[in-house]
């Protein structure tokens, strides 16, 4: 759905709207920083439409270099919820793991699958899921399980796992869109932490990749200390950071 003069468009999210019974939309806009009380009275507009066609909750992703978004998006109700630092990494030819691998890493199988989901179940606690009100943490929990068993069950995804006396310790998501490589989640349990298993789990990550692609996007919350000196150490820089907003119709 639509402004008016199509400024403003609110696009549906339809995974998280099956996943948490609730329809849930993202706004796009192009802001006009002439003319702001303009852009808000569409705004406010467009929300009480969203609102009749039975939104109920709306995010808008503001990138660096703001011009007065955030603050149009503040008068119209919405609240700042992440803040996220997107970082790449080119990949040189050849890129073989340097030094010998102290973990066994291998891909994910189904036995796997419930010792991942208890790990994902509670890791992400930075990300905007357990931020903004209106999830439960246990719906915020749940939604990250779901997410690696989808990741793991995925053909397009690949997960590898960190293996430490036949238990998962650890793990690594990659996926390939648009030619580049991604990497959604990676975790390692509570009580293997702090022993290099995500340096190793990365490296690998980062040799598979370089077999399809040049270079590799991670996204992370800008409070993520350790995840990022973890991607920082392996080489990969900052390319932006963005701002998070939602609201609750
Ligand atoms: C981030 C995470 C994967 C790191 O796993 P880990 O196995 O403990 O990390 P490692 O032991 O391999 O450490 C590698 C590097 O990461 C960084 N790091 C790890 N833990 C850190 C911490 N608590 N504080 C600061 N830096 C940290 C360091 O740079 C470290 O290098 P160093 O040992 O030379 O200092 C783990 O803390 C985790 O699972 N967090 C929850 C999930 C998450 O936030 N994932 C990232 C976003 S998708």
């Amino acid at each position: 759905m639509s402004s008016k003069k199509e400024l403003l468009t609110i696009k549906l999210k339809g995974w998280d709207t099956k996943f948490f019974h609730r329809k849930m939309g993202a706004l796009d806009f192009s802001f006009n920083p002439a003319n702001p009380m303009a852009d808000s009275a569409l705004l406010r507009e467009l929300l009480k439409a969203a609102r009749a066609a039975g939104y109920r909750h709306i995010i808008c992703r503001v990138k660096e270099g703001d011009r007065g978004e955030s603050a149009l998006l503040y008068k119209c109700g919405f609240k700042l919820v992440d803040t996220c630092v997107e970082l790449v990494k080119e990949l040189d030819s050849p890129c073989d793991r340097k030094g010998a691998a102290q973990f066994q890493i291998r891909l994910c199988n189904k036995k796997d699958l419930p010792t991942l989901k208890e790990m994902a179940s509670g890791a992400f606690t930075k990300s905007y899921f357990y931020r903004d009100r209106i999830f439960k943490r246990s719906e915020a929990n749940e939604m990250h399980s779901t997410w690696i068993e989808n990741l793991c069950k995925r053909g397009a995804a690949r997960v590898f796992v960190a293996q430490i006396n036949s238990q998962a310790a650890g793990f690594v998501s990659c996926e390939l869109k648009d030619g580049a490589g991604r990497i959604p989640l990676i975790a390692v349990g509570k009580n293997y932490r702090g022993r290099g298993i995500a340096r190793e789990l990365l490296a690998y990550a980062l040799e598979w990749f370089c077999k399809y692609t040049t270079e590799v996007h991670v996204r992370t919350q800008a409070v993520n200390d350790a995840a990022l000196s973890l991607y920082r150490k392996a080489g990969f820089r900052r390319l932006h950071k963005d701002r998070t907003y939602s609201t609750a119709l």
